[in-house]
């Protein structure tokens, strides 16, 4: 057996799976053998969710029946939003959405069966309700009353409606419904890497959900969305983006929202996204973040080849919606849930223990030598 260290797990192929496909030579990814563009452009998120955690696209009694579930169990127990409520409000909110999926395991009745049936009912519960905890967390922390979900709603609508009281334009919806579509799923990232992982133990599906919050909010993960619109907020107008950026790659510093472990061309979901940003800044009047993605894009190319990845055009996108910086990441969660979840169901399916190896490069075997001797 070779010693050699594959740090990172960089380029090692570790498990098969029939979820997506992330294809970097031609700048594709596919969700069960359908690209993502095709399905930014024909299919709601919850269609993209059924196919995500199925493997087929719905008919219409299948997508009925799935919406029907998934809106029924949108409510959080009154524990869960007393909790919440009592949450600190400086908590941030990848924090209090980890926290919330962990307490949904106290309670669901089927925490401990694994198998394909709870799963799969376990799967929809924690989807319907996260929502309903981010946007609980939303308001409360600024004083506000929390909105309960509504059974009429889409997914995107009821989310808009559970944080700001309104829906808005179709398009905003849109725009948002593809973000989501964007962020559902994408083979063998750390979060999803990190939820196999947990599952390959036979731990329960709430605990790797949990676990792969944590893994995604890091900022080199689905934490750098957040990074994203901290670096536009320190840009502050076009005018000075490109002494900004030009600064920062002389410093050698990491500029989030570029670069991508298994992209090395362009990341493939970022056409679509960029081109809502677009339209949401169009909508909004506010042209301004638009201006300084351009310049920042240009320079990353021009001077490091480095492209950007789905969370570059996101971030912005959603501070025009009006959502704080800090609930981007926890809005990724509410999509990657799918995924997840998809991937958990896959590793319970063929199972086998993950279980690396490492090389120690700690001290020799050596003698304890008693207190009073040394
Ligand atoms: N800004 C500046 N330089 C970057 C960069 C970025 N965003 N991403 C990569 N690079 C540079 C590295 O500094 C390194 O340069 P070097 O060879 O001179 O040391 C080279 O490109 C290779 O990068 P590396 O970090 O080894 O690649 P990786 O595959 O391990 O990392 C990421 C991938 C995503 C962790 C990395 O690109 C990054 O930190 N990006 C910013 C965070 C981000 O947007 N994450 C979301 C990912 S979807």
């Amino acid at each position: 057996m070779s010693d050699e260290v594959k740090k990172g797990l960089l380029g090692i192929i570790v498990d098969e799976t029939t979820i997506s496909q992330v294809m970097p030579e031609i700048n594709s990814l596919t969700y069960r053998g359908y690209t993502v563009q095709e399905l930014c452009d024909k299919c709601s998120f919850e269609e993209v969710a059924y196919l995500v955690l199925n493997g087929d696209l719905p008919n219409k009694k299948q997508l009925k029946k799935f919406i029907k579930e998934e809106r029924s169990d949108r409510k959080l127990s009154k524990q869960i939003l007393k909790d919440i409520q009592k949450m600190p409000k400086k908590a941030h909110p990848m924090d209090v959405v980890r926290t919330a999926v962990s307490l949904m395991a106290l309670e669901d009745k089927e925490t401990k069966d694994n198998s394909p049936k709870a799963n799969m009912k376990k799967t929809i519960r924690i989807f319907a309700k996260t929502p309903t905890a981010v946007a609980a967390f939303f308001r409360v922390r600024k004083g506000k009353k929390i909105i309960p979900p509504k059974k009429n709603l889409s997914f995107s609508e009821n989310f808009f409606s559970m944080c700001f009281g309104k829906i808005p334009s179709k398009e905003i919806v849109k725009a948002f419904d593809v973000s989501l579509i964007l962020y559902a799923e994408h083979s063998f990232n750390v979060s999803t890497f990190t939820a196999r992982t947990i599952t390959s133990s036979l731990s329960d599906i709430h605990g790797a959900i949990t676990g792969a919050i944590a893994s995604l909010k890091g900022p080199l993960h689905g934490g750098a969305n957040e990074e994203v619109m901290h670096m536009m907020n320190k840009v502050r107008k076009p005018e000075n983006a490109l002494k900004w950026i030009n600064k920062a790659l002389d410093k050698k510093e990491v500029v989030m929202g570029f670069g991508h472990r298994v992209y090395k061309k362009g990341d493939s979901r970022v056409p679509t996204m960029r081109k809502y940003f677009k339209k949401v800044s169009s909508i909004k009047g506010d042209k301004k973040f638009n201006k300084i993605y351009d310049i920042i894009e240009k320079v990353m190319i021009e001077r490091k080849n480095i492209h950007p990845n789905v969370d570059y055009p996101t971030g912005p996108t959603y501070h025009l919606m009006g959502f704080d910086t800090d609930f981007f990441t926890p809005i990724f969660v509410m999509s990657r849930i799918t995924g997840w979840s998809a991937h958990i169901m896959e590793q319970h399916a063929a199972n086998k223990l993950i279980r690396p190896l490492s090389k120690y490069s700690g001290e020799k075997h050596r003698k304890v030598i008693l207190l009073n001797q040394r």
